[in-house]
């Protein structure tokens, strides 16, 4: 069974809150992931900068806080993460990030509108891989910067957990169940497909890095 969108979306709902109290204490840990990513990206005040997937926010609330202008924007699919994400924006004293309701297969921005964007863990529960990073490619602006992480498949205990948790979700619940356990090993992309994916989306250049246990693909438009 491919991964069902609606199915999987509905669990990440449930597990939002969970999934967001851990990111905050890992993310204050993080000192690999973050800071190689705010590096690369290197917002400044001048820039629009999109958090694709941003989950609990953690991306745009980070990047806000290190700039006073950018224009930012966190697109999720999931109600409760969105909820989440300006909650824990409020609880940041942060008022400029603009959280919205949008599919990753169908981004609701013009062409060409990001200066920056990140997309961390996002891409594999997304059905239809192509059509995502195509559509991030596209708000990119030519001269554009990305930063595409994905766990490395197994690498990372926490991944695999969360993986079974939303597995399980899925075997107690038939209307959160969003893939088979055929799909648990396909769920993630490797290091390869992660890159010949984001390549065929058109990506000028794209540079592969190892990051505690994710793969970072580091992307120019
Ligand atoms: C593992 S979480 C990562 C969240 C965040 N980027 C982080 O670093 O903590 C994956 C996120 O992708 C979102 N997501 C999954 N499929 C999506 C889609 N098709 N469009 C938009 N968001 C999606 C989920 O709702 C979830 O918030």
């Amino acid at each position: 069974m491919p991964i069902d969108k609606e199915r999987t979306i509905r669990c990440y709902d449930v597990v939002a809150p969970l999934y967001s109290f851990f990111r905050k204490i890992t993310h204050k840990s993080d000192n690999e992931i973050m800071p190689f990513v705010l590096n690369i990206l290197d917002p400044g005040d001048e820039d629009a900068v999109l958090d694709a997937g941003t989950g609990p926010g953690i991306y745009a609330i980070k990047i806000a806080e290190i700039t006073e202008n950018a224009r930012i924007y966190g697109v999720d699919l999931s109600p409760n993460f969105l909820r989440l994400a300006e909650q824990n924006a409020r609880d940041a004293g942060l008022d400029r990030i603009e959280f919205l309701e949008g599919d990753l297969e169908n981004l609701p921005f013009n062409n060409g509108y990001f200066d920056k964007l990140i997309c961390a863990g996002a891409m594999s529960a997304v059905p239809n891989r192509e059509r995502a990073a195509s559509e991030l490619y596209r708000v990119l602006k030519r001269g554009g910067r990305a930063v595409i992480t994905e766990p490395n498949k197994g690498k990372d205990i926490r991944d695999r957990a969360f993986l079974l948790l939303l597995y399980g979700l899925g075997v107690f619940n038939p209307n959160l169940r969003g893939f088979s356990t055929k799909d648990i090993s396909r769920y993630y992309l490797n290091r390869d497909s992660l890159y010949s994916l984001l390549k065929r989306a058109g990506f000028e250049t794209v540079r592969m890095v190892e990051r505690a246990g994710s793969m970072c693909a580091v992307c120019f438009k």
